[in-house]
């Protein structure tokens, strides 16, 4: 059991600094580096509705960060700042915003020439380059996200921007010609759907809520956004941006509880798009409320529990190097983390004992420590969670095969390691979302596939191998179950040029910098019979550019 864990056993790095007594992982006040202090809290009260920034008098929500600070009265979780807990009446305003600026396809944003969209999109990334430092440190603040991975979660979104820029470049390109088939002329393009409500995830609230975000927008839909919590305030240097990049009522955001400001949107029945990144249970409360199903599209990207697949004659120091990448980075709080490894019983020693060692050797810290994997936990609820699953693997039979795994310390959890797992844990099944490591000896190859088979899961896997027939007999059965299968690799979204999607539970659509062009957009087109009246009409509409959609304009 956790409490049985001998502290002084963990060793949560190498420096001497944090080789101090347990307790002194968090920082006093005066510790913190003075590039990553907060000046001051965040205390929001704007938030952005047709083009306004308008304020807040109402209640606020505190945001209290997973950084805890060594105070003469104990640990106390230091404050980021407050964000408005709006209510139904804001929502509607944002709603009605969306609306108008949509106006039934026909307001400026959706008639909007391309390049026209693009310059407004390279305005947007123009002035958010701008504040990347203010954004980095209040990810690392309000998530506890790595100063590395925090800095990687907003290059990366700028790369989005760009490359979806350069990709509806493409698209457009290809678009901007006429067909004829079958004597008849038509110039196919991709017109937006309407209001879409852009709903990003916690861990990743930044990039992920930007991906479902960008590719709405520049395609000419309109959009309502509300940020998870948390992950609400390292975006407040970013609402001048939108507000000075975009048009009124193109960009809105809601804040506050999901319960109370999401049911008016779904429930008034003019959101044409729904792009959510989360669980299914909250995906399909919501999608239920809207009163006209057929007029609604889903984007989703939902639960995983990839499996990682160790085969007899893995190369295991790659394998290690790998699974502790997929199993812990961010302390496993990605969807696409490696959830449960099945390890051949062949191997299954040898493997316990070098990624036991090669968890005992991760840094466990704060997000401005250097080579930090292991920072405190967003969720307050969380360490007692896992907490509950060690307990219940090891009342089932399994054991914490690393020193002081599942040590507790304030919003730290240290990674535990539990063997051998089976299916009578609820780490079998169920996606835990954090550091907690369920190990599963196989004898027959047959046992990890029946568990991709019989999971409600189907985003990715990893094979560990080297002997090409047993990688091949996977590969085949196993792409008709997940949508990508990783070769030693660990499971992850990237490149966002790749295709990233599930089947089952997983996922509702693909995102990718160009599906995500066309998961945002439909298809439309203008024909007409192959005759002289038509030609004279399409040739001067478009000789004369009388139109934005009927054109030829080619954008270099
Ligand atoms: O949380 C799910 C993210 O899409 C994972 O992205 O694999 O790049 O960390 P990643």
């Amino acid at each position: 059991m956790i409490s049985t864990i001998p502290l002084p056993t963990i060793t949560p790095n190498t420096t001497e600094k944090k080789q101090n007594t347990f307790k002194s992982i968090f920082p006093t006040a005066e510790n913190i580096p003075q590039q990553f202090q907060l000046p001051t809290p965040i205390n929001q009260r704007e938030y952005l509705i047709n083009g306004e920034l308008r304020h807040w008098d109402g209640e606020v929500e505190t945001v209290l960060s997973p950084v805890h600070i060594q105070t003469e009265d104990g640990l106390v979780p230091a404050t980021v700042g407050h964000f408005p807990l709006l209510t139904e009446e804001e929502s509607l305003a944002a709603l009605n915003a969306a609306v108008a600026a949509y106006d039934r396809g026909r307001g400026a944003w959706p008639t909007m020439s391309v390049a026209q969209r693009i310059e407004h999109m390279q305005d947007f990334a123009y002035r958010m380059k701008e504040k990347r430092d203010e954004v980095v440190k209040l990810l690392m603040w309000e998530i506890g996200k790595s100063c590395k991975d925090s800095q990687k979660e907003f290059d990366r979104t700028v790369s989005y921007i760009e490359d979806t820029i350069d990709a509806l470049k493409n698209l457009d390109r290809i678009s901007s010609r006429f067909e004829i088939s079958e004597g008849v002329i038509g110039q196919i393009r991709r017109a937006p759907l309407g209001v879409v409500l852009c709903m990003g995830p916690s861990n990743y609230p930044l990039n992920e809520t930007f991906a479902l975000l960008i590719p709405a927008l520049i395609m000419g839909n309109t959009v309502i956004m509300k940020l998870p919590r948390p992950g609400v305030l390292f975006c407040n240097p970013l609402l001048e941006a939108f507000q000075e990049s975009f048009p009124a009522g193109v960009v809105n955001t809601v804040y506050g509880s999901g319960r109370v400001v999401t049911p008016p949107l779904m429930t008034s029945g003019k959101v044409s798009a729904f792009a959510f990144i989360g669980s299914s249970r909250a995906a399909n409360k919501l999608k239920k409320q809207h009163p006209k199903l057929n007029r609604l599209r889903t984007i989703y990207g939902l639960e995983a529990k990839n499996p990682g697949i160790v085969l007899p004659n893995a190369d295991l120091d790659l394998t290690v190097k790998e699974c502790i990448l997929g199993t812990l980075s961010y302390n496993g709080q990605r969807c696409t983390a490696l959830k449960i490894l099945f390890v051949h019983r062949q191997i299954v020693d040898t493997f316990l004992e070098k990624f036991a060692a090669a968890v005992s050797q991760l840094v466990v810290g704060m997000p401005w420590d250097e080579d930090v994997t292991i920072t405190p936990l967003p969720d307050a609820q969380k360490p007692e969670y896992f907490s509950d699953l060690v307990n219940d693997a090891a009342h089932h039979g399994a054991r914490v095969i690393n020193p002081g795994g599942g040590t507790v310390d304030g919003s730290i959890f240290y990674p535990a390691v539990l063997y051998p797992v089976t299916p009578a844990m609820r780490l079998y099944s169920e996606e835990q979302f954090g550091p907690v490591i369920p190990v599963v000896p196989y004898d027959d190859i047959e046992t990890p596939i029946d568990y991709i088979v019989n999971s409600d899961h189907g985003q990715q896997v990893s094979i560990f191998g080297q002997d090409t027939d047993a990688i091949a007999d996977l590969i085949d059965p196993l792409v008709s179950q997940v949508c990508r299968v990783n070769l030693n690799s660990q499971c992850q979204r990237g490149p966002d040029t790749f295709p990233f999607t599930g089947r089952k539970d997983s996922a509702v659509g693909t995102l990718s910098v160009s599906d995500a062009l066309r998961s945002f957009s439909i298809r439309t087109l203008v024909a007409a019979k192959d005759q002289p009246l038509n030609k004279a009409i399409i040739t001067e509409i478009v000789r004369e550019r009388k139109s934005n959609f009927l054109s030829t304009d080619f954008i270099l």
